[in-house]
């Protein structure tokens, strides 16, 4: 907590009790109101009522925002928004506003003392590289040597401050269970995880992966599900994903000391490909979006994966810690890189998301749970 008074935010342990005077608490839908990680309600605040992902997104231009620009070296062309020609600017502007606690700034020079000589891993599909590369942005930018090394070889992509010792790396990876190549075709072994011991050793692992089971057709990277003895064509994807997280769930019961290694889940963010979700009839999707939703409702449908997530996470024996970041990307049709992902106008991309800008929230999240003990 002494962070946070020298950051000059009020002690957030105190601040439920103000902001019930303020603010009218809008509840999500109960998909959303759903909590399965108790540590928020311990940890972050003596009121029930907080949870780190249930707010709003209130508009706010402040000079210190965002934390880095296109000078930041990672950002990478399909995300770099403004390096590719997006007129508008208001969504770097916003901050998450949690109902009834307040997110602390995020202090790259704070986060890098305190993981001085850690090591950090995303492991998952490219919104883990989206992730990824808003961390090591906001990292970089808050290094006064501004040295670095970066590298990237097959699936792994490293990151180190050599000043601090501190490595960031990602793993691609996009099913966590494991995808064979074996004489019939591209396996998906629902129940197999042999990459695990490349996770090993990491001081801080985010675990991400959904968007890859969703794919149908000429973007689907498989073949066969395989279960046991059981290998089908094709079984309700849901289903494999939730056999699927299982596995991973047991993986790190198994494996993983929880007093040398925490693990967080990157939450499923959503996309916004259909602009009838919000009842918006001008536009069809993402494209030309330059406001947030307002409120702590998404009017659309609740993404599949989600409850299986959560259930998957909760069963866990060592619970992995969820980063519930589907509503507050819900809310923000206005944060993907649209027509702006620098493949010319008519490459469209409504599922990742421009930096700067909605990640850095994730990264914000990250760093404001990782403070609290
Ligand atoms: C960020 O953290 C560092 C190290 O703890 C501290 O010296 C500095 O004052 C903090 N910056 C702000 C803006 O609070
Ligand atoms: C913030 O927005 C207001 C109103 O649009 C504008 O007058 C002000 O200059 C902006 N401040 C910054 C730092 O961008
Ligand atoms: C950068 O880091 C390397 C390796 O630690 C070190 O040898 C070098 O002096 C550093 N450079 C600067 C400018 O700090
Ligand atoms: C969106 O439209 C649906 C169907 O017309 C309606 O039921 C719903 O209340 C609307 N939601 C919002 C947020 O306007
Ligand atoms: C989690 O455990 C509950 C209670 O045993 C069970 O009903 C549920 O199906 C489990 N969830 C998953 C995803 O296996």
């Amino acid at each position: 907590m002494a962070a946070f008074a020298r950051l000059g935010f009020l002690d957030y342990r105190c601040l439920p009790l103000l902001l019930s005077l303020l603010i009218v608490f809008v509840h999500g839908d109960d998909i959303n109101s759903h909590e399965i990680v108790t540590e928020i309600d311990d940890q972050v605040t003596d009121d029930d009522n907080c949870n780190l992902f249930q707010g709003s997104w209130v508009f706010y231009n402040s000079s210190s925002n965002p934390l880095y620009d296109s000078s930041c070296p990672f950002i990478g062309g399909g995300f770099d928004c403004q390096k590719n020609g997006r007129p508008d600017n208001d969504y770097l502007n916003y901050r998450w506003q949690p109902n009834g606690c307040e997110l602390p700034r995020f202090n790259g020079t704070d986060f890098l003392e305190r993981y001085r000589n850690k090591k950090i891993l995303f492991v998952g599909d490219s919104l883990s590289n989206n992730m990824w590369r808003s961390l090591i942005c906001i990292l970089y930018a808050a290094t006064p040597s501004q040295n670095y090394t970066f590298g990237a070889q097959k699936l792994l992509s490293t990151f180190s401050l050599p000043d601090y010792g501190v490595s960031v790396n990602w793993l691609k990876n996009g099913f966590l269970v494991d995808l064979a190549y074996e004489r019939i075709g591209k396996v998906l072994k629902l129940d197999s995880i042999s990459s695990g011991k490349l996770w090993l050793g990491a001081d801080v692992l985010i675990f991400n992966s959904f968007h890859w089971w969703t794919h149908t057709g000429r973007l689907q990277t498989w073949d066969y599900f395989r279960y046991g003895s059981m290998t089908v064509k094709e079984m309700d994807h849901m289903e494999a994903y939730k056999i699927a997280m299982t596995t991973w769930g047991n993986w790190v019961d198994k494996n993983i000391d929880p007093s040398k290694t925490r693990v967080f889940f990157q939450g499923i963010a959503a996309v916004h490909l259909n602009a009838k979700e919000w009842n918006d009839t001008d536009h069809r999707d993402c494209r030309q979006q330059t406001e947030p939703l307002m409120g702590s409702t998404y009017p659309g449908p609740a993404v599949p994966g989600e409850a299986i997530l959560k259930s998957v996470i909760s069963n866990m024996t060592k619970p992995a810690y969820l980063l519930d970041i589907t509503l507050l990307t819900q809310l923000r049709k206005d944060g993907h890189p649209s027509i702006y992902a620098g493949g010319g106008p008519k490459f469209n991309d409504c599922s990742h998301w421009c930096l700067a800008g909605v990640p850095d929230t994730w990264n914000q999240l990250l760093y404001a749970i990782l403070l609290q003990n």
